[in-house]
């Protein structure tokens, strides 16, 4: 496939994980691509290995100048701007009654306020040349709430809604919003979880299909939203999470049930 030839696509996160994976499909696919990340050298390490169809720009997503700058640099260095993924993210552990001002800021600076000022750089380029594709990464964890982490669960509920209230905002400037929701997903972010044993059989368990997700396959979601093949949805949360959003969160009764409850027999 060949989407986004002739596309300009700009990655935040690009460096590490859901981002670098992502960085990877839209070359694979033909576009050009700035890798954006607050890691200027593991995205440096990213474009040397893809060559000449990327480009970096070191950024710190929390910072709105910095943003705009980056958006700018985009256009001035690839000519126009057509696919925007905010995806940098950053997760902390810590209840409520835990957290400091600096603690919740930082999480909501990072992981929310970015969304609005690369979607407020980039709009104007977008509409101008006549359109575009946004895609957010927000989580399960804005579908739900997870424990331990309210601080990141405050912000992706926030980017979910706010990529629906975009998507009606720009849809008559043919500029697509939508959101991809992974579920957990074998990267950096989460080092600990996929290195510990025994989250991995809490994993096995919990999940339908029996195990976390892999970058490249949040990337192929996030490839489809960000594409033509997308081009009657805005302001959907593409849910990629090996059906652990599809159950009520009650004990998976086949596993533990002694008998079969049978209607014929009540
Ligand atoms: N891994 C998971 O299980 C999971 C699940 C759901 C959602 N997500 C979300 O996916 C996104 C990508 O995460 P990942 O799992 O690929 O993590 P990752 O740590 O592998 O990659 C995140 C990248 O973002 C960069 N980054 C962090 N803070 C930044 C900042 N202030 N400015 C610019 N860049 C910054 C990091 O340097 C890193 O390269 C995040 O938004 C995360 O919340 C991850």
């Amino acid at each position: 496939m060949n989407r986004f030839e002739n596309r300009v696509a700009l990655v935040t996160g690009g460096a590490s994980g859901i981002g670098a994976a992502s960085v990877r499909r839209f070359v694979a696919e033909g576009a050009q691509v700035m890798v954006a990340d607050l890691d200027g050298e593991g995205a440096e390490q990213l474009a040397i290995e893809l060559g000449a169809m990327t480009d970096t720009f070191q950024v710190d997503v929390a910072d709105s100048s910095a943003v705009d700058d980056m958006v700018k640099a985009t256009v001035e260095r690839f000519g126009r701007l057509d696919v925007l993924f905010n995806n940098a993210g950053i997760v902390s552990t810590g209840t409520v009654d835990s957290l400091s001002d600096e603690h919740w800021k930082r999480i909501i600076d990072v992981d929310l306020s970015s969304v609005m000022y690369g979607c407020r750089a980039a709009i104007p380029v977008m509409r101008a040349q006549g359109g575009g594709a946004i895609v957010n990464t927000a989580s399960i964890s804005g579908l739900f709430g997870d424990w331990g982490i309210p601080a990141y669960n405050a912000a992706k509920g926030a980017v979910v809604n706010l990529t629906k209230a975009m998507a009606a905002d720009h849809a008559r400037d043919n500029i697509r919003v939508n959101a991809v929701c992974p579920g957990g997903v074998e990267t950096p972010l989460v080092a600990d979880v996929v290195a510990s044993r025994r989250a991995q059989i809490e994993y096995q368990r919990l999940v339908p299909q029996g195990r976390m997700g892999k970058p490249e396959e949040i990337a192929a979601a996030v490839a489809f939203l960000a594409s033509d093949d997308a081009s009657y949805i805005t302001g959907h949360n593409l849910v990629v999470d090996g059906g652990v959003t599809v159950t009520t969160g009650q004990p998976n009764f086949t596993a533990i049930a002694e008998r079969w409850w049978d209607p014929l027999k009540n």
